[in-house]
């Protein structure tokens, strides 16, 4: 099957490169960092369940909407969106609305990057450790041998402290990433995507069995889907679970306008999209029965809410995954080969979001203006790195540094902040304008030449894009930002 020629000409060159690509953008930090610490912050069961609400009624339309303007349009993310106004005689002004998704995109990469740096960082403090056994013949048991508990507990802070090491980590990850989306499409984003997750599927499935024979299984399962009924009205819940959704399934970001300009026009969407929501969301859930059970092996289910429900912690529950999940690899068996291993697989997971996040800015820069895509992604990677850097240094002044001290933001670090700006403000604002813009304003034969619906299916979905999503979305960001329109602030 031919790929799109749109683009300058690159385009994925199969159908199967477009989903795993998709996937890939999907799958990452969101789902094996950022989904463990929500849920656990606000609630597991309740949290878990809004979520999968959000998934299938508000983000998969949305992701269908979102390839539809990108195939369609057959350019970068705004121009796809101007091209298919001018179409629909709209105000071209509805580009913007991939221009906010595009910003948001940008930001996140920023701090993204940082927190793959950690991860690069553990996958050399693991990767020591388990080759300095091998090479002593120590014991198979008893992970990170040459550290003790306190010693395992201090690597997150270690490296928190040491700004150059971080910088120099993320540096390493952001260079990756240049050069994966640097050299194009097909050459270098599809590629990294159709090697990749494979073998991160493969690791996946390997350390969820590991975990549910050797950790707790019952506890994670009991902590992922038990909850308090109460729990599912509570608007932060749902803000947090919204903004989840939105983030994994990368959406409200611009990309997935982005990657539908490089499928093919014989590629149905609506398929697709069901498949790429179906594997995200599978990962969500999976990557839980894989953390939970080893982390609650040696940590009650009671303390990790205690500890993620901290206000330190909800820049991402990061202790979870960096201090956490290590320490009880310390104690388990074979537990430095497979910390070395759920690293790199974190790793994998994080380049593919990463070379999504950069592509999302970078395709709309060598449109805009028509400058080769090497020096587009070398200048935009570069300035990424130079805000995440910059981020960086809010661990290291963690207590004092609270330059924006209001609504979600209290009380957090700059890299918090990023966060929540962007998958609770900037994502959900672009998803719900884009929702309106499809529902009501683009034209109708060209949306739904594009859909691949039919019959009751098509009516649902048109029904979610007009009513139900810009009502809910715009509900819960109300609800969600101002607790005290409720009344319960
Ligand atoms: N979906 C990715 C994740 O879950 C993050 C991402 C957001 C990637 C937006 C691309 C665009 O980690």
């Amino acid at each position: 099957m031919a790929g799109a020629v749109s683009a300058g000409g690159d385009g994925w060159s199969s159908r199967t490169a477009f989903v795993l690509a998709a996937i890939g953008s999907a799958v990452g930090l969101g789902n094996l960092v950022r989904f463990p610490a929500e849920a656990g912050a606000n609630g597991g069961g309740a949290f878990v369940i809004f979520y999968i609400f959000c998934v299938l009624l508000i983000g998969l339309p949305i992701l269908l909407s979102e390839t539809v303007i990108g195939r369609h349009g057959q350019a970068s993310a705004v121009e796809s969106m101007k091209r298919v106004a001018i179409e629909s005689r709209a105000s071209t002004w509805w580009s913007l609305v991939a221009g906010i998704g595009m910003c948001g995109a940008f930001l996140v990469l920023a701090y993204y990057s940082v927190l793959a740096g950690w991860i690069v960082h553990y996958i050399g403090v693991f990767a020591g450790d388990f080759f300095s056994a091998v090479g002593a013949s120590a014991p198979a048991r008893g992970a990170l041998h040459g550290f003790s508990v306190d010693e395992v507990q201090a690597i997150l802070p270690a490296l928190h402290a040491n700004s150059r090491e971080m910088i120099a980590m993320h540096a390493i990850f952001m260079v990756l990433t240049i050069i994966a989306v640097g050299r194009g499409v097909s050459s270098g984003i599809e590629k990294v995507a159709v090697w990749l997750m494979p073998t991160f599927f493969f690791l996946l499935i390997a350390i969820t069995i590991y975990g549910a024979f050797t950790g707790s299984f019952a506890a994670a399962l009991a902590f992922l889907f038990d909850f308090e009924p109460a729990r599912l009205l509570d608007p932060a819940v749902q803000l947090s679970a919204l903004g989840q959704a939105l983030f994994s399934l990368s959406l409200g970001s611009a990309l997935m306008v982005t990657y539908g300009a490089y499928a093919a026009r014989d590629i149905n969407l609506a398929k697709t999209s069901a498949q790429i929501a179906t594997a995200d969301t599978s990962v969500a859930i999976i990557a839980g029965l894989a953390i939970f059970p080893i982390t609650f092996s040696v940590l009650a289910p009671a303390s990790l809410s205690a500890i993620l429900d901290g206000q330190e912690q909800v820049q991402g529950g990061l202790g979870l995954l960096f201090v956490n999940l290590p320490v009880a690899f310390q104690t388990m068996p074979a537990g430095s080969l497979i910390g070395l291993l759920f690293f790199i697989m974190v790793f994998f997971a994080a380049l593919t979001s990463a070379v999504a996040l950069l592509e999302a800015s970078v395709s709309w820069a060598i449109g805009r203006f028509k400058q080769p895509r090497w020096l587009v992604s070398i200048l935009l990677g570069g300035l990424a790195f130079l805000i995440g850097a910059w981020a960086s240094f809010s661990f290291n002044s963690q207590a004092d540094f609270h330059p924006f001290d209001f609504m979600i933001f209290s009380g957090q670090p700059v890299f918090g902040i990023i966060d929540e700006l962007t998958a609770k403000i900037l994502l959900p604002t672009s998803a719900l304008l884009l929702s309106i813009f499809v529902g009501w304003i683009a034209d109708r034969r060209l949306i739904d030449s594009e859909n691949g619906l039919d019959g009751n299916l098509h009516r649902i979905w048109l029904f979610l894009v007009r009513w139900l999503c810009p009502l809910v979305i715009s509900a819960i960001l109300l609800t969600g930002l101002f607790p005290g329109i409720l009344g319960q602030g």
